[in-house]
């Protein structure tokens, strides 16, 4: 089963954007990684960098998650729940299959996921879950019906769990990433425009990067966060508690 005194981590969604940041992370702090992804090369690329575990997994199939757990060898002191898409459009006109589809991915694999590892860190004395939910899962955003949908299950999920495996030592928490420079919303920040427009509607003045929420991760998989499960954290530079503030006065 492979040496115990190295920790295992499992990120899904790892093959780029936020995931291969955190497996980045989790690596430099000394965990073994399996780097999982639907796209094989993007895993094998990002697991050639930290030295890790390239799985190629759907997350929506228990099969596949079931042989990717296998093949990591050792149950994961750390499983960050991350893959996820965004399909966008108005709720009039959604499709029922995309409304499903983003509820399987962003959703329902993070019980598929987090309940075959959590089965593992039961019988090896305890583990870590973090989960990626989204500023979307707590207040409604233009065009984004399915996937907040999706992400407010994905807190009301964590809390569930945490509150289920908490005798079993596996502490489950989530993490609530608003406007970030990676991954999905890259492609909607390369205009020049909506990045000052939306860097200058957060508090903190600027995008949100890979890092912040690299470092939020491993924060809640350290020690320093031995008695926080259940939680929420929300990293997005203040910008959900901003709504008053940006309201018209006279
Ligand atoms: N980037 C942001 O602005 C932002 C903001 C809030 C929340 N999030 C959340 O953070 C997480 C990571 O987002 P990102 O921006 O890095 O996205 P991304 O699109 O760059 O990366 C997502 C990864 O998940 C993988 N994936 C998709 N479906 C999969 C499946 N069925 N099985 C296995 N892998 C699958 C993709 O191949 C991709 O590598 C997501 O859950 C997303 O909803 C991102």
């Amino acid at each position: 089963m492979g040496d115990k005194t190295i920790k295992t981590a499992l990120v899904t969604g790892a093959g780029q954007g936020l995931g291969a940041s955190m497996a980045e992370h989790a690596a430099r702090h000394g965990f073994r990684v399996g780097v999982l992804d639907l796209d094989k090369n993007n895993a094998e690329a990002v697991a050639g960098r930290i030295d890790g575990i390239p799985l190629a997994a759907d997350v929506t199939d228990a099969d596949a998650v079931e042989a990717a757990l296998d093949t990591l060898g050792q149950a994961p002191d750390l499983l960050i729940n991350n893959a996820g898409i965004l399909r966008t459009g108005p709720l009039m006109e959604h499709s029922v299959d995309n409304f499903r589809l983003v509820v399987d991915v962003n959703l329902n694999s993070v019980f598929v996921v987090a309940q075959a590892a959590a089965r593992r860190m039961k019988d090896n004395g305890g583990g870590t879950i973090i989960n990626m939910a989204s500023i979307n899962a707590i207040n409604p955003s233009t065009l984004c019906g399915a996937y907040a949908t999706a992400k407010a299950g994905v807190i009301c999920l964590t809390r569930q769990m945490a509150m289920e495996w908490g005798e079993f030592k596996i502490r489950v928490n989530s993490i609530a990433p608003g406007f970030i420079d990676s991954g999905m919303s890259e492609p909607f920040y390369k205009d020049a425009r909506i990045r000052e427009l939306r860097g200058n509607a957060v508090p903190l003045k600027r995008l949100g990067s890979a890092d912040d929420i690299a470092e939020t991760a491993m924060f809640l998989a350290s020690d320093a966060a031995a008695y926080i499960s259940g939680e929420n954290i929300t990293v997005d530079g203040g910008v959900i508690h901003s709504v008053l503030m940006q309201l018209p006065r006279e």
